[in-house]
């Protein structure tokens, strides 16, 4: 296994541009706070994104939609002060974009005021059009979002593969366009047929970020308590656990409550005298 090396400078949305152009892949996990992302930023990810997953992994809801735009600002916020290099980008959460570009803009001025957050990313395509165009019209760089898009959950009904029909698939190629003509920096695929993905990553010259749309994009995220084994019942295919840290921060818990019992715990050199 080699470990990756990052150079220090810090990651722009030029910088993602530049390392598709010589087919360097990109690396993007989420972040929620300051502690997780000062380790994630150290260890040389590109891209943090503090994803509205934060209403399921932080939160414990079901879904992203209750997350509010001032609880997005606090994550953010924790995220940025821990940061030196990674590019940071804040999800617009639900309800705050949404037919309504006046307010689109509106609340990624909170974001980047109030975060100190560098992009903003948004879920859907032509829907959302005019809200990505005042965006990019007030100089803040916009993520889009397409294939399975959890702030429409109740629409689609289940978490499965999008895209599988023509039909659907056509609409993404047509709604990855458009992002890409309206000034998107890059896109994020979650959950289709890797062909389609690739076929997209083709199509387009911005970055084209999957999870769970396979190895021919230009980079991929996953969620980081899913790649750290954080959160447990979650196992769709296309997550790869590099640690279980669900059992080890148990295991470590379970051995710290029995020290405290069997009174091993302090000794007497873990205290003043
Ligand atoms: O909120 C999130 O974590 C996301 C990723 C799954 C891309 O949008």
């Amino acid at each position: 296994m080699s470990v990756h090396q990052p150079n220090s400078k810090k990651v722009t949305t030029h910088t993602l541009l530049a390392m598709k152009q010589r087919n360097e892949k990109i690396a993007m996990l989420t972040a929620y706070d300051f502690s997780m992302a000062k380790i994630l930023d150290e260890a040389g990810i590109d891209i943090l994104l503090v994803g509205d997953s934060a209403s399921n992994v932080m939160a414990g809801h079901e879904t992203t939609l209750p997350i509010t735009l001032d609880q997005m600002i606090y994550h953010a916020q924790s995220v940025v002060r821990a940061v030196n290099r990674a590019l940071v980008v804040v999800d617009l959460p639900f309800g705050s974009y949404q037919g309504n570009s006046k307010l689109a803009l509106e609340s990624t001025i909170r974001i980047m005021k109030e975060s100190g957050g560098h992009a903003v990313k948004l879920e859907g395509g032509a829907e959302v059009q005019e809200s990505v165009k005042r965006i990019l019209s007030a100089g803040v760089p916009v993520m889009g979002h397409l294939g399975l898009m959890p702030q429409s959950i109740y629409k689609f009904g289940t978490y499965t593969v999008r895209a599988k029909e023509e039909a659907e698939a056509a609409k993404l190629i047509e709604d990855a366009k458009l992002l890409e003509e309206l000034g998107c920096f890059a896109l994020i695929l979650e959950k289709i047929p890797a062909p389609l993905a690739q076929e997209v990553a083709k199509i387009l010259t911005i970055p084209v970020i999957g999870i769970g749309a396979g190895g021919g994009v230009d980079g991929q995220v996953l969620v980081t308590h899913d790649m750290l084994g954080i959160t447990k019942e979650f196992q769709p295919r296309f997550l790869r656990r590099y640690l279980n840290l669900f059992d080890e921060m148990k295991n470590a818990t379970q051995r710290y409550i029995a020290d405290i019992k069997s009174q091993d715990f302090p000794n007497n050199n873990e205290q003043y005298q």
